[in-house]
């Protein structure tokens, strides 16, 4: 019996609960949302399409956590979103003290779920729902690098006219302006993409991939949630089947790349236990600096919430 519960019905969480009803391969998808009977009429209208699209998986919806009691796995997608003109790290003052709450009413009912942070400002709203979880760091982590990584694919794929299917990339840093793609771990079926693109062309889209959640934002009026619910699904997916996946995942860093003590996009294994590594990649010195430099925006943020003692 596996069951997951994600918290917030709005856009991403309803996304990320149909996502996973689809792959069939969890009993049982808990929606909980603050907004009265929001949640359970999600969870209706995704069970009224299993019929149609076969799945098993029972949705539920509700505003009560005793609901989400024995959960393995609990997906953190509750907050506000941004608006045009806003940066993900504006919405700290609200997503923060809803983050922390929400950790902690989830961990009371299912002391041992794995969680998996979407809320932002994500690195930090990560690192939130760990202090307020108080369970170990290989068990609270965010999801951000698997979304950013499927912008930078995308637009590669578009570009070169291949299936996005065939480009393999990973990308590190925060999730904001300051993350770091690397196209010296960018390869178009095993091809290097430096040998298939123009530098400048290349340069063009590193440059869009991190302005790509601002990109939707401007195109939408809020943030997207097609492919950031698929890719907490797909996390999901990779430990509760213990695939053992190598995905960019925000964890918690203990002096790899030379930084501690805090939540940083870095390619991670996933598995039954959650992150059961960190992969060390050998960054040359100006990817280093990219990653420093994003990591220290990271820490500006940081500070903010400690200086809000909410926890
Ligand atoms: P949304 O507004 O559609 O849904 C958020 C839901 O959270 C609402 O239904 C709201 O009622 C609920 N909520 C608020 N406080 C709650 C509480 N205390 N308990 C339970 N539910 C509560 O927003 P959307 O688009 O789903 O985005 C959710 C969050 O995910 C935002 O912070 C957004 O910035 C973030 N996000 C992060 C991504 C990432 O890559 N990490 C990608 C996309 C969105
Ligand atoms: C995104 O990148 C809003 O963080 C979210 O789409």
């Amino acid at each position: 019996m596996s069951k997951v519960t994600v918290v917030g019905a709005g856009n991403v969480g309803a996304t990320v609960a149909n996502v996973l009803a689809h792959k069939d391969i969890v009993n049982e998808v808990v929606l909980v949302d603050i907004k009265g009977d929001f949640a359970k009429g999600k969870a209706l209208d995704s069970w009224q399409q299993a019929p149609i699209d076969y799945y098993s998986t029972k949705i539920t919806g509700t505003d009560d956590y005793r609901d989400t009691k024995g959960s393995d796995i609990v997906v953190i997608t509750a907050g506000i979103p941004r608006k045009p003109g806003m940066s993900r790290d504006d919405l700290i003052s609200t997503n923060a003290k809803i983050v922390v709450s929400v950790t902690k009413s989830v961990i009371k009912y299912s002391k041992k779920a794995i969680i998996i942070v979407v809320s932002n400002p994500l690195d930090v709203m990560s690192y939130a729902a760990f202090k307020a979880a108080g369970v170990d760091s290989s068990r609270v982590f965010g999801m951000a690098g698997i979304l950013d990584t499927a912008r930078y694919r995308a637009f590669l794929a578009t570009e070169l006219k291949v299936s996005p299917k065939d480009i393999s990339a990973i990308l590190m840093g925060g999730h904001g302006d300051t993350m770091v793609p690397l196209p010296r771990y960018t390869t178009v079926a095993g091809i290097p993409v430096t040998e298939m693109i123009t530098k400048p062309k290349l340069n063009a889209i590193v440059k869009r991939t991190k302005k790509g959640g601002g990109e939707l934002v401007k195109l939408m009026g809020t943030s997207a949630w097609y492919a950031p619910g698929a890719a907490a699904a797909q996390m999901v997916e990779s430990i509760i089947k213990d695939e053992k996946r190598i995905f960019p995942c925000c964890a918690w860093l203990t002096g790899q790349y030379g930084i501690k003590n805090m939540y940083l996009g870095v390619p991670v294994k996933l598995g039954k236990n959650g992150i059961e590594e960190i992969l060390k990649l050998k960054l040359n010195a100006s990817e280093m600096k990219l990653l420093k430099n994003s990591a220290n925006h990271v820490k500006a943020v940081m500070a903010t919430f400690n200086k809000m003692k909410i926890i």
